[in-house]
């Protein structure tokens, strides 16, 4: 029976065994719903990475997961404890049920190869009963999906902007159609206006597709207008997790109101803000 928990993180804690060690991840709990989009956010360093990493079983040496487990319930009603995969189920799992964009994507497209066929070599290696053609209308699929657009399937990187190549990597985050994408600061390195596209098209392809979405930034005000709720880290530790509206409204902790606060675009009415006017005028 499918819940409408997609993912249990149970007191998982990891350490850098670096003299001296860092505790970056320290016993963090949390559910994530199906369909949901959660913005974790806190400032740089708190651990936010490490944790997206953690959940994955993507972290290398030093680091260590000294405490908890994480449990994918999947759609088909199976729970996945990922603690006892191996390393060949973890790599398939990571690509079918869990995929990341991860922080400065944009830059990390094979330069040499055409979008199109990256986005082919995805299928090529996860799907290897598809066949040629099937791919290929898959591909340019895709491509339109993220607003990039099929014509450019035979495009280069570098004849992309950054934000068309940011989603490219969008659209190979998708490709399998994972029940859950985590997103590591994908679109700092963007312009606000093209940022704010990206970000309204991932709010509609998670409704029509349905996936959740992990959404990681230090900047608190852009979750409140795209997360459904947000987790505010600090040293390690979520210090509140809550519905955007009881974040922006009611929060409690005072960690969270600094980070609001230390944004000046917070000074208007929320409506203003959430329709994203406000930011952009006082841009110009
Ligand atoms: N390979 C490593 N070796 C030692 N310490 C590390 C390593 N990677 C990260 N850390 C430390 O772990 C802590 C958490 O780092 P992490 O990258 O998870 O933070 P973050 O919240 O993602 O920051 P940012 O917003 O800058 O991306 C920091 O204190 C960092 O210095
Ligand atoms: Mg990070």
């Amino acid at each position: 029976m499918t819940t409408d928990t997609l993912l249990t993180v149970t007191d998982f804690s990891v350490v850098y065994d670096v003299d001296p060690p860092v505790e970056a991840v320290s016993h963090v709990s949390l559910e994530l719903r199906r369909g949901e989009i959660l913005g974790l956010a806190g400032e740089s360093g708190c651990g936010k990475t490490t944790l997206a990493y953690g959940i994955q079983r993507l972290l290398k040496p030093p680091a260590v997961i000294t405490s908890g487990h994480t449990v994918f319930h999947d759609e088909a009603g199976e729970d996945i404890d990922l603690n006892t995969l191996d390393a060949a189920q973890i790599r398939a799992f990571r690509w079918d049920k869990v995929s990341m964009v991860f922080q400065g994507a944009m830059n990390s497209l094979n330069p040499v190869a055409r979008v199109g066929d990256q986005l082919d070599d995805v299928f090529t290696t996860h799907r290897p009963a598809m066949r040629r053609a099937e791919r290929l209308e898959e591909a340019r699929h895709l491509l339109d999906l993220v607003g990039v657009g099929r014509d450019r399937y035979r495009s280069y990187p570098h004849e992309l902007s950054g934000g068309m190549r940011q989603r490219v990597m969008i659209a190979m985050a998708m490709a399998l159609r994972p029940q859950l994408m985590i997103m590591d600061e994908p679109t700092t390195a963007l312009d606000v206006l093209v940022q704010r596209e990206i970000l309204t098209q991932i709010s509609q392809l998670r409704e029509e597709l349905g996936f959740s979405v992990i959404f990681i930034t230090h900047d608190l005000p852009l979750l409140l207008e795209i997360s459904d709720r947000i987790a505010v880290m600090k040293d390690g530790v979520i210090v509140e997790l809550a519905s955007a509206e009881s974040i922006y409204h009611h929060a409690e902790h005072e960690y969270t109101r600094r980070l609001l606060d230390s944004f000046p675009s917070l000074t208007g009415e929320r409506g203003d803000f959430i329709r994203g006017t406000q930011r952009e005028e006082e841009a110009q």
